[in-house]
């Protein structure tokens, strides 16, 4: 019998206490849930990227709390073996208030184990607070922040100043004394993520931030290469299944338009 991850074993998931890097993979349909759930896999994020892959936006700035429910329930449905984490989108926790509201409704409707946001403002960690102490466990995520890329004026790695660089440690003390239970650590600078990883007590989840944190996370999209575009460069795809697929439809149409022919009633 598989028995699902908790938050108390994910926090002593350190490589420094000799721990195996915690896995994480994201999923926002019911068959892919299916698929990840047979496997050895730690975490799933329903992420709001499933704005760039899935709806075709061109930032997640559009994703809406809706658009969360309607995914996330679908891949906990799928993976009811695994610990399964959801994305606020940009604008459902701006205030304390909106906050609370949306991810009492996120963690209800969804049935996921926790929730992820971003950034590390004031109002974000008195709300990580408000929500763990209602028993929400919260995700961190620092660096690139993906729903403030107007804000933050592009996509690039974080933490190449020493300025920012203290910003940084600073916040991920701050979450961690929020409560969370683990951060994402997007695109930092990699001799600072490792940093990052040695000053706090709970588990680092790297993405395009080197091999030192305590794990990693890839949009699954990408490792499979389920599109045209090339992924980022920090992500090494195992498979290309955008033209795996379009060969085998490729191949499917070619004979069925074959058969077209003998099913022409001018033919029959
Ligand atoms: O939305 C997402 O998929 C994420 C990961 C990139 C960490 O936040």
């Amino acid at each position: 019998m598989t028995t699902i991850l908790n938050t108390r074993q994910i926090k002593k998931r350190k490589l420094s206490a000799g721990s195996a890097p915690l896995s994480m993979l994201t999923a926002y349909d019911f068959q892919t849930a299916q698929l990840l759930n047979t496997t050895n896999l730690d975490l799933i994020l329903v992420g709001d990227s499933l704005g760039n892959v899935i709806l075709g936006y061109e930032t997640t700035v559009e994703v809406t709390v809706a658009d969360m429910i309607t995914f996330a329930s679908a891949v906990k449905r799928g993976s009811p073996d695994k610990f399964v984490i959801v994305d606020l989108p940009f604008g459902s926790y701006s205030t304390i208030e909106s906050g609370l509201k949306n991810s009492i409704k996120l963690f209800q409707k969804t049935k996921a184990e926790a929730l992820k946001l971003e950034g590390a403002n004031s109002t974000s960690l008195e709300l990580i607070q408000r929500l763990t102490e209602t028993g929400i466990p919260i995700m961190g995520h620092i660096g690139l922040t993906p729903q403030s890329v107007h804000e933050q004026g592009g996509y690039y790695t974080h933490g190449k100043t020493k300025k920012r660089e203290e910003q940084l440690k600073e916040e991920a003390t701050a979450l961690e004394k929020a409560g969370c239970f683990a951060i994402v650590l997007e695109c930092i600078d990699k001799d600072l993520a490792k940093k990052i990883t040695e000053l706090i007590r709970i588990p680092t989840i790297g993405i395009g931030s080197g091999d030192q944190t305590d794990g990693q996370v890839l949009v699954t999209n990408d490792l499979l290469m389920m599109g045209p575009k090339a992924p980022p460069n920090f992500c090494r795809p195992i498979a290309n299944l955008y033209e795996i697929k379009k060969e085998l439809i490729g191949n499917y149409l070619e004979k069925f338009k074959l058969n077209e022919k003998t099913l022409d009633p001018k033919v029959q």
